[in-house]
């Protein structure tokens, strides 16, 4: 059964605090998503204007309240500098159930190995507070860095979901998937 009671509204780990995001990361949410590099693959969750920003933070303030968990905001420990968002979303693919693992950092904090840090740290709350849900990462075949972060958050490969997504097809990697 889902454990609802222990949402975890800050999680930390080594270098990393991933915290419930507030109406103050509205800003960081839209300057992250209008960057064309963090949307490359994924065009269509790109934001041109500021009012969407504010859409977007809506649904995932939503999420919060309805789930107890959402997409988290990703800071170094003692910076107010968002560094980019990971978290957790319930959807279902294929007519299952699943969470969809969700990554997006701003292009200055790549390759430091952040997203694979925070990922990592998401896939292990999620294998403790939402057991009963398989972990999904829905990702562009070109997309290599997210391929990585998945494989490092302890993902595998799951062929046999693949599928068209809502920017074409995507690769499925999984973790917790029924037998
Ligand atoms: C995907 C993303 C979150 C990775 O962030 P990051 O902090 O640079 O990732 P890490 O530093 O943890 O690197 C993870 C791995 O990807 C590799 N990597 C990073 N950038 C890469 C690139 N452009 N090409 C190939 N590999 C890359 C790293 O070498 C590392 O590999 P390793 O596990 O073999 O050591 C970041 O590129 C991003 O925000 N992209 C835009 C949003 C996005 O595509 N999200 C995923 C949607 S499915």
């Amino acid at each position: 059964m889902t454990d609802r009671s222990l949402a975890d509204e800050e999680l930390q780990t080594a270098r990393l605090s991933l915290r419930r995001p507030t109406a103050t990361d509205i800003d960081a949410i839209h300057v992250i998503h209008s960057d064309p590099l963090t949307c490359l693959h994924n065009p269509s969750d790109a934001l041109a204007r500021h009012e969407e920003a504010e859409e977007l933070y809506q649904r995932w303030n939503d999420q919060w309240q309805r789930c107890g968990y959402g997409y988290w905001v990703v800071r170094r420990h003692g910076s107010p500098l968002q560094l980019g968002f990971c978290g957790v979303k319930p959807m279902a693919l294929s007519d299952m159930k699943v969470l969809n693992l969700f990554y997006r950092f701003d292009s200055e904090a790549w390759g430091q190995g952040l997203a694979s840090e925070a990922a990592t740290a998401v896939a292990t709350w999620a294998s403790r507070h939402v057991p009963d849900l398989p972990l999904i990462a829905r990702v562009r075949p070109a997309n290599v860095a997210s391929h990585r972060v998945a494989i490092r958050a302890g993902l595998t490969r799951a062929e046999h979901l693949d599928g068209t997504g809502y920017d074409g097809f995507d690769w499925i990697f999984a973790a917790n998937l029924p037998d």
